[in-house]
Order: C-alpha cells, then sequence, then structure tokens
C-alpha cells in the first residue's frame, strides 16, 4: 500500500475509535517496509499536529475544517503535514497525495483537495520566501510569518491551542499551575516523536550489537538513546528494558530495603516489575487486570531470568492478604506521556479525569488494607494532574492516619524530588516523560 494511503487509513480507523498504536499495527503490514516509517510520521503528525493542520486549512479553503467531508479533511491534513512540516518538495507533496487521494475520494473532491493544497504551496512560498530555511525553521516550530496562528502575546491560550496543537481546557489547567514558556515547553514536546530509550538493568556500559548504536542519555544514568537499529535487537544482546527515563525515575525512587512479598498490582507490560526485581534483587507477584497486556511480562521476564511471576487480578478485589511492599502504578490521563500517544490529547476530558481519580482512590484503598503495618506503598502516576497525583495522596492521608510519606529511595534524582518527598518528573525540565510517585509507609 502507498505510504499515504497507509496513513489516510490509519486517520479513518482512529476516527472510527481505535486506538492510534492500534490502527497502526493493523495497517502497516500491507507497507512495504521501507515506506512504513513515511506512512507512521505522516499518520502521527497529524494527529498529534490536528488543530495546527486544521489552522492552514481553514486559511486556505473555501469553509472551516469542522464543516468539511472527514475523508477529504483527512487528506487535506496529510498534503498540509508534508508541506508545512516535512520538507517534502510541493509536487510530491501535492501530486502524490492527491494521486492517492483520487482512488479513495473520485475525480470531483480530489479535484478539491488539490485546489487548497496548491492554495497553501502558494501561500507558503509568499510568505516564507520559498526557502528551504524557512521551511527548517517551520519543522523546528517557529511559524514564519503570515501564519494562520493567534498572536502568542496577545492570546497564549488560543495560540497553544492552535499552533501548540492541543486542547484548550488543558491548555487552560497547565496555565493555572506553570509559567507560560514552561507550558509550551511542554505542548513543544508532546509535538515531537520520542526517542527509544533502553534503561540497563545492572551497572556498567552497554554492549551493543553490530547495527546498534546507543547514545547516554544526560543526566540519567543508565539510561541510553538508541540512535540506530531496532530495539528488538538491541534487547536480545542486552540486560535491558525499553523504558523512559521518567519511568525509571520511579523504579529508583521506589528504594531498596524492600520488604517482600512485593506485588506490582497495576504491573503490565511490566516494566518496573523488571527493574524492581533486578535492580532490589526481589521476586514481584505483577498483577493486572488485563490478560492482553499482561502477556507481554512473560518473555522478557524468562530472557532476563528475573524472579517475576504474573496473574490476572483486579487491584481493587487483591487476591493477596498481606504483603510488605506494593506498587499502584494507577491507569491515568497519562498527561505525562501525550507525546508517546498522537491522539490521546484528542480522547480526554474533564470526566474521564474525574471517573479516573475515583478508580485509582478505589485501587489505592484496596492496596493500604493489603499492606501490613511497617510496608510500604507506592503510588505512582504518568499524569501532570494534581486531582490524580498529590490531591489523591493528601486525600489518602487523610482517610488513613495509619499512612504517612516516608523518605525517597536512596536513587532517587534530588531535583526531581518535591519539598513534600514525592517524585514529580516535569517534562520540560528533564525532556523526559512525565511521572509522579509517592512513597507511603504504613505505621500502624
Ligand atoms: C500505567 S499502566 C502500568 C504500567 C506498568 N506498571 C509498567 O511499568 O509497565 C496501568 C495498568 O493498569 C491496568 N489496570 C487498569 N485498571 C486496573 C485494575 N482495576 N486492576 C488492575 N490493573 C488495572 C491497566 O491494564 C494497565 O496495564
Amino acid at each position: 500500500m502507498n505510504p499515504r494511503a497507509a496513513a489516510h487509513r490509519i486517520l479513518g480507523e482512529v476516527r472510527r475509535g481505535t486506538l492510534s498504536d492500534r490502527a497502526a499495527s493493523r495497517v502497516l503490514p500491507a507497507v512495504d517496509p521501507a515506506d512504513r516509517g513515511l506512512a507512521l510520521d505522516i499518520a502521527f503528525g497529524c494527529l498529534r499536529l490536528r488543530a495546527r493542520l486544521d489552522a492552514w486549512i481553514g486559511a486556505c479553503a473555501d469553509r472551516p475544517p469542522s464543516r468539511m467531508d472527514r475523508a477529504v479533511r483527512d487528506w487535506l491534513r496529510i498534503g498540509v503535514y508534508q508541506l508545512t512540516e516535512l520538507r517534502t518538495p510541493d509536487h510530491a507533496a501535492v501530486g502524490e497525495t492527491v494521486g492517492a487521494a483520487r482512488s479513495v475520494l473520485g475525480r470531483r473532491r480530489a479535484g478539491y483537495v488539490n485546489a487548497v493544497l496548491r492554495a497553501l504551496a502558494r501561500r507558503r512560498d509568499a510568505d516564507s520566501g520559498g526557502g528551504a530555511d524557512a521551511r527548517a525553521a517551520g519543522r523546528a516550530g517557529a511559524p514564519a510569518g503570515g501564519d494562520p496562528f493567534p498572536d502568542p502575546d496577545e492570546d497564549p491560550v488560543g495560540h497553544l491551542c492552535s499552533w501548540g496543537s492541543h486542547p484548550e481546557w488543558l491548555v487552560r489547567r497547565w496555565l493555572a499551575r506553570w509559567e507560560l514558556a514552561d507550558v509550551r515547553r511542554l505542548v513543544e514536546q508532546h509535538n515531537r516523536p520520542p526517542d527509544v530509550v533502553v534503561r540497563m538493568l545492572d551497572g556498567g556500559d552497554p554492549a551493543p550489537p553490530d547495527g546498534v548504536e546507543l547514545e547516554p542519555v544526560p543526566g540519567w544514568p543508565r539510561s541510553y538513546r538508541l540512535e540506530r537499529g531496532l530495539p528488538e535487537t538491541a534487547l536480545s544482546h542486552l540486560r535491558a528494558v525499553v523504558q523512559d527515563p521518567a519511568a525509571s525515575a520511579v523504579v529508583d525512587y521506589t528504594g531498596d530495603r524492600l520488604a517482600e512479598p512485593v506485588l506490582d498490582v497495576c504491573a503490565a507490560p511490566g516494566t518496573k516489575a523488571l527493574g524492581l526485581a533486578a535492580g532490589y534483587g526481589v521476586a514481584v507477584v505483577a498483577l493486572d487486570i488485563s490478560h492482553r497486556r499482561l502477556v507481554r511480562l512473560g518473555a522478557p521476564a524468562r530472557r532476563l531470568g528475573l524472579p517475576v511471576s504474573a496473574a490476572v487480578a483486579d487491584a481493587r478485589r487483591l487476591p493477596v492478604a498481606e504483603a510488605g511492599t506494593v506498587l499502584a502504578d494507577v491507569p491515568c490521563t497519562g498527561t505525562g506521556v501525550l507525546r508517546r500517544r498522537a491522539d490521546a490529547r484528542w480522547r480526554l476530558e474533564q470526566r474521564g479525569l474525574d471517573d479516573l481519580v475515583a478508580l485509582q482512590r478505589e485501587i489505592v484503598d484496596a492496596c493500604a488494607a493489603a499492606v501490613r503495618p511497617g510496608g510500604l506503598l507506592v503510588y505512582s502516576t504518568c499524569s501532570l494532574e494534581r486531582e490524580e497525583n498529590e490531591g489523591q495522596v493528601d486525600a489518602f492521608l487523610d482517610r488513613r492516619p495509619d499512612y504517612r510519606r516516608d523518605l525517597p529511595g536512596a536513587g532517587a534524582r534530588s531535583d526531581c524530588v518535591t519539598p513534600r518527598g514525592d517524585l514529580f518528573v516535569r517534562p520540560w525540565l528533564t525532556g523526559t516523560d512525565g511521572a509522579y510517585a509517592a512513597r507511603l509507609r504504613r505505621i500502624a
């Protein structure tokens, strides 16, 4: 399948409710391996930058994107993404896109796509002088003069929603907490595809196999960015897992001298469970409600020879009477990992956040009942939202006076520890995902 047609197919599946990763894994096998990277870049770029692309479309078309036929709009996003974000020459961005669109849309509607894309190509060339430098600047996130976005000084919210391509409710709640420059860096980061990072489970420098290149991630010992090669090839030769430094920070923060049994109650796919078993020499019981996700733990645990056993269970009704340590890496909005899930920002809504806070509360209460006196409960999320993080923990401590916040684990990076001792990894400071964790000791 042509890579642009594949990108269009992925966008269609996501529109009908399929998660972006799953849609991509369904469509990509039909694409020539050499074209898969382009298909994925276009599809995920269109999902991430939807609002930015729609601003361009709205500026060049005779009607707003919200009033367009959806299939036409997706083709326009595909063409605009290539014109404004990739360095695709006009003839390929417009010609190839319209050619691929014609077999799906027919001549008349493909003609409309052609007209809008040509108008944008002319406008872009007039605005920027058509130079490669100006295009490179656009790629780096600096809109050229004459762009269709609100002025960032006069209307920062509008700018972050449109050029920044984020939903307004998220932008407003972040601006209420953090500086504009930080929110802008967060938004920019969400708009770039993430690096693949491998975390060495043992000390020492990695010796990667032929065809694999690793670069140390500054500030994160044992984390290496995959510069060249496939993650599977790297992992088959290394005692390592694919894990963003923010997730590794949760493992390091969890701490040493963990009392057994150690339960990881929302464990799948299991990289934190593997990190705990390797890093602290403990056996880990990995539980998760999803069998489909949990089975991904089996092969790496066997390959690495780590004592991690897995079972399907609902963390709200734990099948274990007493544990020394419980890690509850709860389901959350994932606002710290939006760069990993191309479509996630558009699915989130306030009601979903409220429902997750209620679910997290049930899970943390059930876990608290299973920890024996003197034991440790570690609560963690990959969210940036207060209600899911310190708000959830503060409310828990009000309900459970037999728990108190404990000191961070010795391995925690000090600039990611809050004055109260929680872990909070802020993506705009670290260049990583976001993460939160709190160590809660049962004192009675
Ligand atoms: C943030 S992910 C966990 C990531 C994992 N700890 C790791 O590091 O690889 C949250 C997990 O919670 C699971 N989950 C959601 N609701 C649950 C429940 N009621 N009981 C147990 N697991 C649940 C999901 O299936 C998902 O795998």
